[in-house]
């Protein structure tokens, strides 16, 4: 019976374990998780989403507060189109993120960062471009685009001079996405060098609509793998989405998949961002209590834990310090639902608003619990203590149980 440590991922000469931690925003996969994934030779993300945010955690930078600071006059205003970014700052933030971490990272394998379009930051071609540019003046070894289409990313790029070194990938749901991509990318003559396939039972947001749980991630990948095969293109395969054991990702690796990405299993790691309190939910999450609904502004539906505090939030939108979904008009889906619950609600000290989420404040601060399908199923990867909690595990222990387990067992820790 084989294992994945039976495979290898190749980029050109370069071999890695075929396993990729796949990035989780806003720093639930940090730079200690990616770097692990690294020291063993697979492939970590780290997030820039919210990067100034990130930036001031691990460097004590004032980047958020500075950008209050700027906007404080516009608080109770209705309208956030004045919020904008500062190109500079945003580009400082992604340096010390990204450039800190390429300098801690050891061993043969890569950190790559992931970049989702649907942070418009009320100039979505501007930022979009500071970030990957900047990511790339910054040693990154690769970057994956996430969440959203994507049709003009390469372009942005194209005449930084890391453009055809670095690993540039992406993440689509269906072979049309995909397709799409590639029509659109082919005039800068770069083909991405990996596909990442993410099914329906992924963590964070889904690119599929409510109808998610009539999809098949296998059958998804093997409806792309043989359109490549077709097409003559030679690009790896990555699927994720409920891959929970080394078996599931051996039996994607058997039929053409390049490496697979994982995340669920990691957000019990003791080097994930998400605080120990909010581990122990996932651990303890019974399988109704994992839902995916439509309150993410993006407008993609997400994944989470039903007991998240975001859910039914009413908190007063801080676009002022974050801003992050502000689309190209300065409009963001929770600032328009939080106004018609304030409008209808005179003279109300809060309001709840139950049909989106202030996906910026509350990611922040660790309490919208994005999660995978199988979250439910953490708790069979460790031990019950005395106290009714769950062992926190390391990363290279659950690295390595994908690695080299078999027969769909999942190794307890020691
Ligand atoms: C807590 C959490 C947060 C996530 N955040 C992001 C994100 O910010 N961007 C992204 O592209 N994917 C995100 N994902 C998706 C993962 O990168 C990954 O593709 C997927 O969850 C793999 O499936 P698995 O969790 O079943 O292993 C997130 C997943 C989880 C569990």
């Amino acid at each position: 019976m084989k294992r994945v440590d039976d495979f290898r991922l190749r980029f050109g000469k370069q071999e890695l374990v075929p396993i990729v931690i796949g990035g989780m925003g806003v720093d639930i996969s940090t730079a200690d998780l990616a770097l692990e994934a690294a020291r063993l030779g697979g492939i970590g993300h780290i997030s820039d989403a919210m990067v100034k945010t990130v930036a001031d955690r691990r460097f004590n930078t004032k980047f958020v507060k500075e950008k209050l600071k700027l906007y404080k006059y516009n608080v109770e205003n209705p309208d956030k189109s004045a919020v904008q970014f500062d190109l500079g700052q945003l580009a400082e933030a992604t340096r010390l993120h990204v450039g800190k971490t390429m300098e801690a990272k050891r061993g043969p394998g890569m950190i790559f960062v992931n970049c989702m379009e649907k942070l418009t930051m009320n100039a979505p071609r501007e930022t979009l471009r500071v970030r990957l540019a900047t990511a790339l003046d910054a040693g990154v070894d690769g970057i994956t685009l996430a969440a959203g289409l994507h049709l003009g990313s390469f372009a942005l790029i194209e005449d930084h001079p890391r453009f055809r070194d670095a690993k540039l990938g992406i993440i689509v749901s269906s072979l049309r996405a995909l397709q799409l991509f590639l029509r659109k990318s082919a005039r800068t003559n770069r083909l991405p060098d990996y596909v990442v396939v993410e099914g329906p039972l992924a963590g964070g947001h889904l690119g599929f609509g409510m109808d998610w749980a009539q999809y098949d991630l296998a059958t998804i990948v093997a409806e792309i793998h043989a359109w490549l095969v077709a097409e003559k293109l030679d690009i790896p395969l990555i699927p994720a989405g409920g891959i929970f054991t080394g078996s599931d990702a051996v039996s994607f690796l058997e039929n053409g998949a390049a490496a697979v990405q994982v995340a669920t299993r990691f957000t019990v790691a003791r080097e994930c961002g998400l605080p120990e309190k909010v581990q122990q939910e996932y651990f303890k999450a019974s399988e109704d209590k994992i839902v995916v609904n439509q309150i993410s502004p993006t407008g993609y539906p997400m994944r989470m834990l039903t007991s998240s505090p975001a859910i039914g939030s009413g908190i007063r939108p801080n676009c002022e310090a974050y801003g992050y979904l502000l689309d190209a008009n300065g409009s963001c889906a929770y600032v328009q639902a939080y106004n018609r619950e304030v409008a209808a609600h005179p003279g109300a000290r809060r309001v709840s608003v139950m049909d989106k989420t202030c996906l910026c404040t509350h990611m922040r601060n660790f309490d919208c619990w994005t999660c995978g399908h199988y979250t439910y199923r953490l708790k069979d990867t460790s031990r019950k203590l005395e106290d009714g909690n769950y062992e926190i595990l390391s990363a290279e222990h659950i690295f390595k149980d994908y690695q080299f387990s078999t027969d769909n067992k999942i190794a307890l820790p020691d």
